[in-house]
């Protein structure tokens, strides 16, 4: 069994996603975090964001250990993978990882922004999380302030809606809706209330 989960940065689809696959027993993968780590190796070595041929060759000579790597979580890398990630060649070269991660046994639980419409159209359950541009910099602002980070509320905002247009807009696999996913508003919703609807949409889904 397959599950995708899509939506935009700091919807809580990372959180949500490793809860349901510690939940039904399924593995778990972020796709962010591939992104992520092929920016934090091309920033490393020193070479440039738009620099196609280096951005692929990382992204294929990318060790799948080295993606616990905390550092990833920093905003800084968030934002550099968002630039990268409009570059279909590094689309490519990550397809192959994500997909052969989505055959394994018993299944696995995937979160990125082209799950469900790119990387596993056949999943059985696809779920499009979100929440509000405010709730979305509410919740990534608290998590930078108790990191003692600077950042202003506005500031994140700006960033959020940034990196919304930015990954919504680019041509290659764009942040998409799928036509057959169902839609998790949880602007209202806690990390708990957020899980039990998910776990709701899971259940009626394979029901169906
Ligand atoms: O989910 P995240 O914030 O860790 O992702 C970081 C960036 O990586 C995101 O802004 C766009 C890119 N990304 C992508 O293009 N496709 C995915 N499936 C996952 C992430």
């Amino acid at each position: 069994m397959i599950i995708a989960i899509d939506g935009p940065a700091a919807s809580g689809k990372g959180t949500l996603a490793r809860k349901i696959a510690e939940h039904l027993g399924l593995h778990y993968l972020d796709t962010g975090s591939l992104y992520r780590a092929v920016a934090r190796d091309v920033l490393a070595r020193g070479y440039r964001l738009d620099d196609t041929w280096a951005v692929v060759a990382m992204a294929r000579s990318l060790d799948s250990a080295s993606l616990d790597d905390g550092g990833l979580r920093e905003p800084g890398i968030g934002e550099a993978a968002s630039r990268i990630a409009g570059i279909p060649q590094l689309r490519a070269a990550l397809l192959k990882y994500q997909r052969e991660f989505a055959a394994r046994l018993p299944g696995a639980v995937i979160d990125g922004r082209d799950i469900g419409t790119v990387v596993c159209p056949n999943a059985s359950v696809k779920i499009f999380v979100t929440a509000t541009p405010e709730e979305r910099a509410r919740r990534r602002f608290l998590e930078r302030q108790a990191c003692g980070d600077a950042a202003t509320f506005e500031e994140t905002l700006q960033l959020i809606r940034d990196r919304d247009a930015r990954d919504a807009g680019r041509e290659s696999a764009p942040m998409r809706r799928a036509d057959d996913a169902d839609l998790l508003d949880t602007t209202e919703m806690d990390i708990e209330a957020a899980f039990d609807a998910a776990v709701g949409l899971i259940k009626r889904k394979i029901s169906q």
